[in-house]
């Protein structure tokens, strides 16, 4: 068990990536709090880890407001008197043109996607540094790396946090508390529901990247695993990125690669 004993806090446990992540935590010994703007999800998954047998609570927190942040690493504290890792997991994401944009799109994107993870981090940070052992990880995207149309403000939030990750390592040089990001590609959860089940999209998306399939929560929760425990002891300030390669490489129309029959 990997996780034997550590307080995790999960944002976004409600949805699909956060719960694979929620999961995989539980069955490696960690303690889980999951946590989502929607009490009922994260209750509903709180329930099933119980049930399981494992350590598991539900809080429901808006990252995006200070004081729910706050609140929800007190209401960690107090369940189980750490917080050892936290999985800056909450997203959302507006799909329209540049100049459909309105102002508060962008500060909705920006809040919840990038100043979510800051004001969880700020909260948690101090018992980390109190405890000289900590570990963050903040979710990123395929569009932390490259641009996609309809998507201005989003894209921005999730490019940002590639620079928070960076710069929340540096701060915490020497103190023991490493910050990582992962960036999913196209993953088959709520989030992306109607584009894997919509014959426009589904098998085009899936053709897109080099392993020729959505992504499913679970091919990030064993990244989320890897970084949350000392099997990355030495990785700090990085990215890991899932996305079956999409990022690595682009076909033209037609370009397959040649192989022999
Ligand atoms: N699914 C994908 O293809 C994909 C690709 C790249 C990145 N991501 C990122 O992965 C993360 C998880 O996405 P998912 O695919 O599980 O989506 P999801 O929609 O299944 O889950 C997201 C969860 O975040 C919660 N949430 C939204 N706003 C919140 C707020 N202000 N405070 C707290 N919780 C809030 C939602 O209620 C939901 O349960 C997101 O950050 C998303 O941007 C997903």
């Amino acid at each position: 068990m990997r996780l034997k004993g550590k307080v995790a806090i999960v944002t976004g446990g409600g949805g699909g990536i956060g719960y694979a992540i929620c999961k995989a935590f539980a069955s490696e010994g960690a303690k889980v709090v999951v946590s989502d703007i929607d009490p009922g999800k994260c209750e509903e998954h709180a329930t099933v880890l119980r049930d399981a047998g494992h350590e598991a609570t539900a809080v429901a927190a808006d990252v995006s407001c200070e004081s729910s942040a706050d609140r929800l690493v007190a209401a960690t504290l107090s369940a189980y008197g750490s917080v050892d890792i936290l999985v800056n997991n909450a997203g959302a994401r507006i799909i329209k043109g540049l100049m459909e944009h309105s102002v508060a799109d962008w500060e909705k994107m920006i809040a919840i996607n990038l100043t979510g993870p800051f004001l969880c981090a700020r909260a948690a940070i101090p018992h980390m540094v109190a405890k000289r052992s900590g570990n963050i990880i903040n979710v990123g995207s395929i569009a932390s790396f490259a641009g996609r149309p309809n998507r201005v403000a989003y894209v921005a939030a999730k490019s940002g946090v590639l620079g928070l990750t960076r710069a929340m390592a540096a701060d915490l040089a020497g103190r023991n508390v490493r910050v990582n990001t992962i960036a999913p590609g196209m993953i088959a959860s709520p989030f992306n529901k109607s584009f894997a089940e919509s014959p426009e999209t589904g098998e085009a998306w899936a053709g897109e990247n080099l392993i020729g399939r959505w992504g499913q929560p679970e091919d990030i929760a064993g990244a989320a695993v890897y970084l949350a425990s000392d099997d990355s002891s030495f990785v700090t300030g990085s990215e890991i990125k899932i996305e079956g390669g999409w990022l690595a490489a682009r076909s033209r129309a037609g370009e397959i690669p040649i192989w022999p029959d």
